[in-house]
């Protein structure tokens, strides 16, 4: 995935990366970095390719296709910059994957963007992509590509953050815990958002509760003076709200309850939207959301709830959210002609 950037403003200086990473610069790239790629197949001009070692390939093997396809400089460790040199400028580093957490932080450091983060057991990528939708009606918005949400999906997301964005969206993710904190404190949120807990991913957890206290660690990270978003109508909101509490930070909840802070009053669920009346701290909105089911007005709720606390323009998200759509493979429709009618495949892959 590449082009990740809305315009290709300057992303990084071979110097700036140099200084991020603790690296030593061979060669110099002619032109601007203009993004981040850690894939050799789909890397773009103007990219920095950072060499990481997957769970099957050592991007080290991918280097000289990376640069020959374009990439403007790539990211090696030491054993492998002699090879590496023979095919264009590179920056040697320590460990790459640690390098381009080093960048990450770097590109946090110097963002002046309101910064959300999302996790939850299920719909965190639609989250994320609603908000990104809610937010860019307001200011440039940056925000994870497709599920990029573990130990190297989140410092690449960082890593690819315009100095420009005046919002960033991350959705971060686990499988045990102890894995949300680092992530989260690389992102340092103002608005930490857990969509839901449920038994899903429970091999490395006694219980449910267990998981709840692994998506509580996204507060951590928090910004002083940061929000909480908590679903409301969870079975774990109140061990999510005390945990929360407990970073300091502010807690607002999103749901169907009477007492959530962002609160459905009305709901009019169609086969391919909703229609939904709310009250948004204190505020009513009216809104159509593109895409259908109650779970996915739930999500909107929290998302609306999200986008205010990070200081967006409520009705300009509201109205945002009617473009959403679900991603590939999270409920999209497709009416197939068969004899005699027509059959509604739900792709829910
Ligand atoms: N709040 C919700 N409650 C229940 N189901 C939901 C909710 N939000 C989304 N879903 C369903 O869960 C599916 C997965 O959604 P999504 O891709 O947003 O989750 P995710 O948390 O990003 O998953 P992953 O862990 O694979 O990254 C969607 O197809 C959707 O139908
Ligand atoms: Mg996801």
């Amino acid at each position: 995935m590449t082009a990740q950037t809305a315009f290709a403003e300057p992303l990084w200086s071979a110097p700036e990366l140099a200084l991020a990473t603790a690296g030593r610069l061979a060669g110099r790239p002619d032109g601007a970095l203009t993004g981040v790629s850690i894939d050799s197949r789909t890397v773009g001009r103007g990219d920095v390719f950072f060499a990481i070692k997957g769970d099957v390939h050592d991007g080290h093997k991918f280097v000289g296709d990376a640069l020959g396809r374009g990439a403007s400089l790539a990211v090696v460790d030491e054993a492998h910059a002699d090879e590496a040199s023979a095919f264009g400028p590179i920056l040697i580093v320590k460990d790459v994957l640690e390098a381009m957490v080093a960048t990450g932080i770097a590109a946090r450091a110097r963002s002046r963007a309101k910064i959300v983060a999302v996790t939850g057991s299920v719909g965190k990528t639609s989250t994320k992509e609603a908000l990104r939708l809610a937010l860019a009606e307001d200011g440039q918005t940056h925000a994870s590509a497709a599920s990029y949400n573990n130990h190297w999906g989140v410092p690449l997301t960082l890593a690819r953050l315009p100095k420009s964005a005046a919002y960033g969206v991350f959705e971060i993710g686990m499988n045990h815990p102890d894995e949300i904190r680092p992530l989260t404190k690389m992102v340092r949120p103002h608005v930490a958002m857990v969509t839901n807990v449920e038994p899903v991913h429970l091999a490395a957890f006694k219980n449910v509760e267990g998981i709840a206290d692994a998506k509580a660690e996204i507060f951590e990270g928090l910004v002083r003076g940061g929000h909480a978003v908590v679903n409301r109508d969870n079975a774990h909101y109140e061990r999510l709200k005390a945990a929360a509490i407990e970073c300091g930070a502010a807690v607002w909840s999103f749901g169907e309850h009477v007492s959530a802070d962002s609160r459905l009053d009305r709901l009019a669920l169609k086969e391919t939207s909703s229609c939904v009346a709310a009250t948004i701290l204190g505020e009513p909105v009216t809104f159509k959301i593109g895409a259908p089911g109650r779970h996915v007005v739930q999500n909107a709720l929290g998302v609306l709830l999200a986008a205010k606390l990070a200081g967006a323009d409520l009705a300009l998200a509201a109205l945002a959210l009617a473009k959403f759509a679900p991603p590939a493979g999270r409920g999209q429709r497709h009416e197939l002609g068969v004899a005699g009618g027509s059959l509604l495949v739900i792709d829910e892959s």
